[in-house]
């Protein structure tokens, strides 16, 4: 996208959302805040930076300390906290024990209503957390550095493996649960992994899904890959039955709670790791087809994400938070797992979803947890709100924090949130971030800014950020004129590399705005997002969305590329295209605009047939809108398919000029196709 065309999608949301008023946070809530004192953006301003995040560092335990705080001799592969020693597992368990022994470290709350509450103490998971590293580790021959894949929903044991992974310094991989069984052999065969850790089955959306079976699929594809996975270990969802429709294979296919009794009450001493051995990979969507995975640090992330979830999440010991993300996504991992537990909180794990069995339960479970903190996404946020306008004001839940994450939200939808989810009591904060940062980089501090619906707010302390135009020139801050964001300086959560790609580490987030690749100062090394953005008078960041080929559902990213690469998989197919069309829940969603191949002719059951590839190749959440099947794409002269063009079709919006294209009449053609038709 040009900046000329950001500009102009930016006009168009600027005529809706108009500068909105600020809202102060409450008096009761500044009065608890960990952060009150402006003086927080002294101590992180740029004179100060880079020790300025010896502060976060400072909230672990370090087996040794760092002797360099940010080491930027080889940019953009920055190092923080060089020297240092530590264990993530240690910090997030074993240093807790002395004081929250006794404490919940989780509550999981299954799914159906009828089934118990399970509250897992500080002491119960450092217990089975030991017991699942022994087993990682003698059972499965796994050693620092090995990577293992995880396929797990939201259960106890999705954290539980990943500590136990931390622990041994082995690198975990978790993919989202609703990927599709390739997915995850792409994801395995990327990561080189051995072991891949399933559940049988899982509840969601008022039924027990078959989830094994997605793993058998998964290694059969990996091993025509070339990648051989050794043994499948699976949880059960009720141990010692068995709820998949697949066989276990002998001498691969293992059940944990079988295993684990060989290792009732082990003790695994905590690897001792360096601050930037890589703590996990989390795969995500970008232009190209292939998901490149982010590699994650151990002392920088574990810092960063410890500090945010402290000073932005104003996570007390005695909170209990709920961030009702899924752990298959970054959010989750910094959010739900780590930054909470790095602060001996008690974090909430939901198996279901949200308005399952009605859109009032999360606000029963708050009520009986007494929830206090709450993290959510705008699509939830809407679907709870189709769910009952009023509905929250019946409950007695009373929150004192909540979070926005992953979409643009809209102020009308903001100011439900802050009226009836909040009851005007609970302090907002619209985090944005991405998979590749490990935590947020633009919000509010909570306890010292005034909210604006619809805005992110500014830099985080300790993070600089510009809008820069196509030409690479910086934007004049504050002057509300949309760009792409960048941040300029490095930051301890960011990771490390694209796992096993430099080269495209460099490429995609700092190659368009460095002058000077042979240049040894991080200044000269803008951090690309790929987001468009906007900063008003007042510094407050307002992101307009991607502004590359990623489209964003519900706050989930998926590749167009991949997606188009999923419908080629059908031999029918002659060439696809896909783009993002909004959706009042969703935010967006895929359209699939494809032609067939000579001979071939266009039917419900052709449509049918791209759309179960797509399922089949990523899972569900892909699922298109809508597929098209056109006699032919608009096209450049140069062959290139104007997606831009298709988008506008299905926006009911007009295409512009399109003078300029080798196929002009193919554009009306496809206008009657889609707009005649009803959705
Ligand atoms: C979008 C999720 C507007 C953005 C943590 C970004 C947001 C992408 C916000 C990253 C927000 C995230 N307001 N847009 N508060 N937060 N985004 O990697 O386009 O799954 O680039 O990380 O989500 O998605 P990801």
């Amino acid at each position: 996208m040009s900046a000329r065309e950001i500009e102009a999608d930016a006009a168009v949301i600027a005529a809706h959302w108009r500068e909105e008023e600020y809202i102060s946070p409450p008096s009761r809530f500044i009065g608890q805040a960990y952060a009150s004192d402006p003086a927080i953006f002294e101590r992180f301003a740029e004179k100060n930076f880079p020790d300025c995040f010896r502060e976060y560092a400072e909230l672990l335990h370090w087996d040794q300390y760092w002797h360099t705080t940010l080491d930027a001799s080889r940019p953009p592969f920055f190092k923080w906290f060089v020297g240092g020693k530590l264990n993530v597992c240690y910090n997030c368990i074993d240093r807790h024990l002395p004081k929250h022994r006794n404490k919940a470290a989780f509550y999981f709350v299954p799914e159906r209503e009828d089934e118990p509450i399970v509250a897992l103490t500080y002491q119960q998971l450092y217990r089975r957390v030991n017991e699942m590293a022994a087993l990682l580790r003698d059972f499965c021959g796994l050693k620092r550095g090995d990577r293992v894949t995880l396929h797990l929903p939201m259960t106890l044991e999705l954290p539980i493996t990943m500590f136990a992974c931390a622990r041994l310094g082995v690198i975990h991989s978790q993919v989202f649960s609703g990927f599709s069984g390739r997915a995850c052999a792409d994801r395995i065969v990327d990561s080189r992994s051995r072991v891949l850790i399933t559940i049988d089955a899982y509840q969601r959306s008022g039924k027990l899904n078959d989830h094994k079976d997605k793993a058998d699929l998964a290694v059969a594809e990996a091993a025509k890959q070339g990648v051989d996975v050794e043994k499948i270990l699976v949880w059960r969802r009720y141990p010692a039955q068995y709820h998949s429709t697949t066989p276990m294979v002998k001498d691969r296919d293992f059940f944990v709670d079988e295993v684990l009794k060989n290792y009732h009450n082990r003790e695994i001493a905590p690897e001792v790791m360096d601050a930037n051995d890589t703590l996990f990979l989390m795969y995500t969507s970008g232009t190209t087809g292939k998901p490149k995975g982010a590699q994650h640090s151990t002392g920088g992330y574990l810092a960063y994400v410890a500090a945010t979830s402290k000073y932005i999440q104003d996570i007390h010991p005695q909170d209990v938070y709920w961030c009702m993300a899924d752990i298959g996504w970054i959010t989750g991992h910094s959010y739900i797992v780590y930054g909470p537990l790095a602060l001996a909180a008690t974090s909430v794990i939901f198996e279901g979803a949200p308005n399952v069995p009605d859109a009032g339960r999360p606000w029963r479970i708050a009520e009986t947890l007494g929830v206090n903190i709450f993290h959510t996404s705008p699509t939830a946020i809407r679907a709870l709100r189709r769910g009952g306008v009023d509905l929250p004001s019946q409950y007695k839940h009373r929150f004192k924090h909540m979070t926005t994450v992953g979409e643009p939200i809209e102020p009308e939808i903001w100011r439900w949130y802050w009226n009836v989810v909040g009851k005007r009591e609970a302090v907002i904060v619209d985090t944005w971030w991405q998979t590749e940062n490990g935590g947020f980089l633009c919000s509010t501090v909570p306890g010292i800014h005034p909210m604006k619906p619809g805005s992110a707010g500014p830099g985080l302390p300790g993070i600089y950020p510009m809008i820069v135009n196509e030409n690479g020139e910086q934007i004049a801050p504050g002057s509300g004129v949309a760009g792409n964001i960048c941040i300029r300086n490095p930051w301890p959560g960011r990771m490390l590399t694209i796992w096993g790609d430099d080269e495209r580490f460099v490429k995609t987030y700092y190659a368009r705005y460095n002058n000077d690749p042979k240049s040894k100062d991080w200044h000269d090394w803008p951090y690309f997002a790929g987001d468009g953005a906007l900063q008003a008078a007042d510094g407050y960041i307002r992101i307009l969305g991607r502004i590359d080929d990623v489209i964003n559902v519900a706050g989930h990213r998926l590749g167009t590329k991949e997606i188009e690469a999923a419908c080629l998989t059908v031999p029918e197919v002659a060439e696809a295209a896909v783009v993002p069309v909004a959706d009042e829940i969703k935010g967006a969603l895929p359209e699939v605009y494809a032609s067939l191949q000579p001979g071939v002719k266009a039917s419900d059951q052709m449509a049918k047939k791209i759309v179960d590839a797509i399922v089949d190749e990523i899972g569900a959440i892909a699922r298109p809108r809508r597929v098209w099947l056109v006699p032919d794409m608009p096209k450049t002269r140069s062959g290139k398919i104007m997606r831009r063009v298709l988008s506008s079709i299905s926006a009911g919006r007009d295409a512009g000029d399109v003078s300029t294209l080798a196929n002009p009449e193919v554009v009306e053609e496809l206008r009657k196709l889609v707009q005649n038709k009803p959705r």
